[in-house]
Parts: C-alpha cells; structure tokens; sequence
C-alpha cells in the first residue's frame, strides 16, 4: 500500500469516526509501530489469557493439526497469515507443518512492515528449510495475492483477530477466504470463547495498565499523523463486557468537556465529560456463533482443538462444496 492511500485510509476512518453521534475509531489504527510494540507486551501479561492459551494448543496439537489440515491438499501449499505480527506463536505450527511437507512457501501479510521482518529474521535462523514471503497489505490485498498461487492453500487467521468484527462483517471477509481458497485449500481460524466476565475484564484492564496505553496511543498517533491536539491524559481507558453483542468493548471516554482541534481534516471534536469514543470490540464465541459464521461465509467446521478449560479454540474450515 503506498503512503498515499495509508494517509488518506486514516483520514477517512477518523472523520466519519469522530463526527458520528456515537463516536469510534476502529481498531486497525492501534497498531503503528508504538501500538504494534504495545500489543505484543500484552500478549505476555499475565492477565491476557488469550496468547499463551492458543499458544498451549499449539503445543499439544501442532502435530494433529498439520496432519488434518495437510490431508485433503496437493501440490506445492501456500501458507497465508492474515495478520501475522512476529509470528511468534506460528513457529510451533509451521515447524509441524513442515515435518509433514517439504513443498512449503509461509506468506505472513501484516499492514505494520517491522514485525514482519522480524519474523523473516527469526524464521531464517530457527526454520532455515521454509521459504518465507512477506506481504506488507491489507487482508484483502494479501488474499488476492494468495488466490492466484497455483498450488493448494492454507490460510491462518489465529489469535481470535477475526473478534475485532461484527458477525456480517466477519462473514463478509471469511467469504473473501473462502473465495481464495477455491477448492484446494483450508482455513485454520483462532477464536476467544465466551467466559467469565471476572476473567475477560481484567484481560482487557491490566493492573500494569499497558492495555490503557494501547488505547491511549491511538490519540498520540492522531496527534502525530493528522495533526490533531488530543491531551492523552484527559481520556480513561474503559474496559466493559458487552452482554448483547457477546463482546469485550474498549473506550476511550473524556474526563471533562473539551474539544480537539484535528488540523489535517479541519476539523474541530467537542466533548461532553463522560462522553467515550469506543476504539474496539472483541467478540467471544460459543461453537454455535462459530458454526452460524462458518456457515455463512460458505465454510464448515471440519475439527477443532481446544485447552482443557475450554477458553479459545481453533478450527479447521473447508469450503461446503469442496
Ligand atoms: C488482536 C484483536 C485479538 O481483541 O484481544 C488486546 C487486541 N485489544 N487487548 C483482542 C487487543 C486489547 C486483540 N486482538
């Protein structure tokens, strides 16, 4: 993507986002390079259960999950990681996937560059017999790319990343994957399951506040990159279960009426104190809302592979008709 277009993507999501009645900005513009670092020091907090439980699947089933993704596929496969970051966690699955096929190319796509070069360097050294392409694009940039590989498909979706969308949303990019797999390929997609709220609020709310900083990078990125005048500490960091929509749901409220002058859009915000600009939604899935989204998006549940407590699970897809 050229800087150009990056520039005005941002433009355009944050003026319809702060001149809605309901303010939001949506989530994608958490991870610049700040934000990117940010999250994956939350990936290691102790509070934030998700990483280090998809991580302890992959652990004990990297093996049973290559051989059931890799049985149906033939031909040289493409491994395509929507949303990659460092890969970290990949490396248990790409080590499995290997043993089982030589004929290996990994494509981690990611919109930040400076994670993906760290997983190529780490990948080199640690997994030297896979080749490695990273795509530097949008999800759908990466799964056009990926639809044109003449070989089988696998596409990695991990980390329950698919929860920052609501249900026809996520359907609407699923179908997108499932268009780029055509016949020969298979969808491996990490979800966060429904629990607890005393266990999902304070993953979202760490006592080292680094979630709060998350959230809060993205006035100092507005700041930086359109010129805006946010005051970071005039905002609270608000981390609530939202019953209806299933969802953990992440604001960024003011704690006094102001307004913020945003140059780059000439455009001025105003404030009520209390008023909240919601920055995210992570939703969290039973096996039902995970069938309903499989099965709109023309995908069906072919295994899946859970921890003992039941709190994340990754599932295999196949296309309906394949
Ligand atoms: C990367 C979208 C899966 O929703 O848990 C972590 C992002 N937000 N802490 C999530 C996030 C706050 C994360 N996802």
């Amino acid at each position: 993507m050229s800087e150009h277009s990056a520039t005005s993507d941002l433009m355009e999501a944050v003026k319809c986002g702060l001149t809605r009645a309901r303010k939001a900005l949506p989530p994608f513009l958490f991870y610049d390079e700040r934000g990117s670092a940010l999250f994956e020091r939350i990936t290691t907090l102790p509070e934030y259960y998700l990483t280090r439980t998809e991580h302890g699947i992959l652990e004990r089933d990297a093996a049973r999950i290559a051989k059931t993704v890799l049985a149906s596929l033939q031909g040289p496969v493409a491994v395509l990681e929507l949303g990659a970051g460092t890969a970290t966690k990949t490396e248990l699955l790409l080590r499995a996937f290997v043993k089982e096929r030589a004929d290996l190319t990994y494509f981690p796509a990611d919109v930040s560059p400076t994670p993906l070069t760290q997983a190529r360097a780490r990948l080199a050294t640690n997994l030297p017999r896979l080749a490695v392409s990273p795509i530097v694009g949008t999800h759908a940039e990466a799964l056009d790319k990926i639809s044109r590989w003449e070989g089988s498909v696998v596409v990695l979706f991990l980390g329950s990343s698919i929860g920052n969308y609501e249900d026809a949303e996520a359907a609407a990019l699923l179908s997108e994957v499932r268009g780029a797999l055509g016949q020969r390929g298979v969808l491996l997609l990490g979800v966060d399951r429904k629990k607890a709220k005393e266990v999902l609020v304070p993953a979202y709310d760490d006592s080292a506040g680094v979630t709060a900083e998350f959230n809060r990078n993205l006035l100092l990125r507005l700041n930086r990159e359109l010129g805006a005048d946010f005051d970071p500490a005039a905002f609270r960091h608000v981390a609530l279960w939202n019953e209806d929509a299933g969802a953990m749901e992440m604001h960024l409220e003011s704690t006094e009426p102001q307004s913020v002058h945003v140059a780059a859009l000439a455009l001025t915000v105003s404030f009520e104190r209390g008023e909240r600009i919601h920055t995210e939604s992570s939703h969290k899935y039973d096996q039902a809302r995970v069938s309903r989204l499989l099965a709109m998006s023309g995908l069906c549940d072919v295994a899946a592979f859970s921890d003992e407590r039941r709190w994340f699970s990754l599932h295999v897809a196949a296309p309906l008709d394949a």
